[in-house]
């Protein structure tokens, strides 16, 4: 069985080549900023090694291709497309959550300005769909149309997270649905657009799509989690500052809802903060504890497990190769058991 890790490895191989060709069509600017962004460049544009993303969306569509149809390549485009997108999301992300540190590296806005994040993020979008066009595949067409709709719930998420920071009675399905969309809805596409590239049927799709989902939500949990007991050396992000910026994430708002003691509390911590505003340490590790304390990191980590078996469950009726649902299989798994 080939591992999700080594897959994921092997996939870049073929993706990598196409992201940068895309990113050379870009003028010298942009090109330097997005260079800079993916770590093959410094800021002043000289050649760089610096630390990359998982690319697991990209693997996840040419996983699905092969697995599929033994044919990975079909789903070339599909895959540095829903990479494209994805950058586009992480460089307008760290500009909404203020956020200076990326791949440990200061984010875009952070050494340029806010827009030349705007900028090379709307960049980006443009590339994924342009990759899409320029791709000589019959399926294009939905592929792109499959992406437009996915980023337009990415937008409605993002715009929910933001939103969410400075509203006090966010409910768990409020949170569910702001995940959906900034998180879940990428995920579910990547996996559909291997679908759609390999030429499956509307029902192999809509499988697929539901396991990307499924699996983003467990993704987007582990990334809560990790926002508040990661590793920042591992993870390459701000450690606590989700809670510093009174992000509503999972962990957070079950315990305000179902916290007892401690979420009341927790609920205190809250409304004596208004978002954005800096608070020490100290102040951000009482506020972790309390979530432990009300059960918040117990009850996130049972649902990304959760989530995980309900992706899988998704996949039960789709004709697959063996290998490939086993790697798939160890790709959901890889979600959950991630450190960074
Ligand atoms: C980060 O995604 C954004 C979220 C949806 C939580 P990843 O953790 O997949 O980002 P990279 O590409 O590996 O940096
Ligand atoms: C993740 O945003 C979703 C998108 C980028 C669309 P977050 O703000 O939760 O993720 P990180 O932790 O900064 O990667
Ligand atoms: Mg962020
Ligand atoms: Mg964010």
């Amino acid at each position: 069985m080939t591992t999700a890790r080594a897959w994921l490895t092997a996939a870049k191989g073929l993706w990598d080549p196409g992201l940068r060709a895309a990113v050379d069509r870009l003028d010298p600017h942009m090109r330097t900023v997005a260079a800079y962004h993916f770590g093959w460049v410094d800021r002043d544009g000289n050649p760089a090694d610096g630390s990359a993303g998982k690319g697991l969306r990209p693997g996840l569509a040419l996983l699905v291709a092969d697995a599929l149809t033994g044919a990975p390549e079909k789903a070339l485009a599909g895959a540095v497309a829903v990479e494209l997108v994805h950058n586009f999301s992480l460089v307008h992300d760290d500009l909404i959550d203020r956020d200076e540190a990326r791949h440990h590296r200061p984010t875009v806005w952070s050494v340029w300005d806010d827009t030349t994040a705007i900028l090379v993020g709307d960049a980006m979008l443009s590339l994924a769909h342009e990759e899409l066009g320029l791709s000589g595949s019959p399926y294009a067409l939905p592929a792109s149309l499959a992406l437009t709709a996915a980023t337009r719930e990415l937008i409605r998420g993002q715009a929910e997270d933001v939103l969410f920071e400075s509203r006090a009675d966010v409910t768990l399905d409020d949170c569910l649905g702001m995940v959906a969309g900034k998180t879940g809805s990428l995920l579910a596409v990547s996996a559909a657009i291997g679908a759609i590239l390999a030429g499956a049927d509307q029902r192999t799709v809509d499988a697929c799509h539901t396991f990307g989902f499924e699996l983003g939500l467990a993704f987007q949990i582990v990334d809560d989690l990790l926002g508040i007991w990661g590793a920042t050396e591992v993870t390459g992000k701000p450690v606590f500052a989700d809670l510093a910026a009174a992000k509503k994430t999972l962990p957070v708002v079950w315990s305000l809802d179902r916290g007892g003691d401690a979420g009341e509390e927790l609920g205190r911590w809250f409304s004596g903060r208004t978002a954005r505003d800096a608070a020490d340490l100290a102040e951000l590790q009482y506020a972790a504890d309390l979530i432990e304390k009300a059960g918040g990191r117990r009850w996130a980590a049972e649902q990304a497990d959760a989530h995980v078996t309900a992706a899988l469950a998704a996949l039960d009726p789709v004709g697959m190769s063996e290998d490939g649902l086993a790697t798939l299989t160890d790709l959901a798994h890889f979600v959950t058991e991630r450190k960074s």
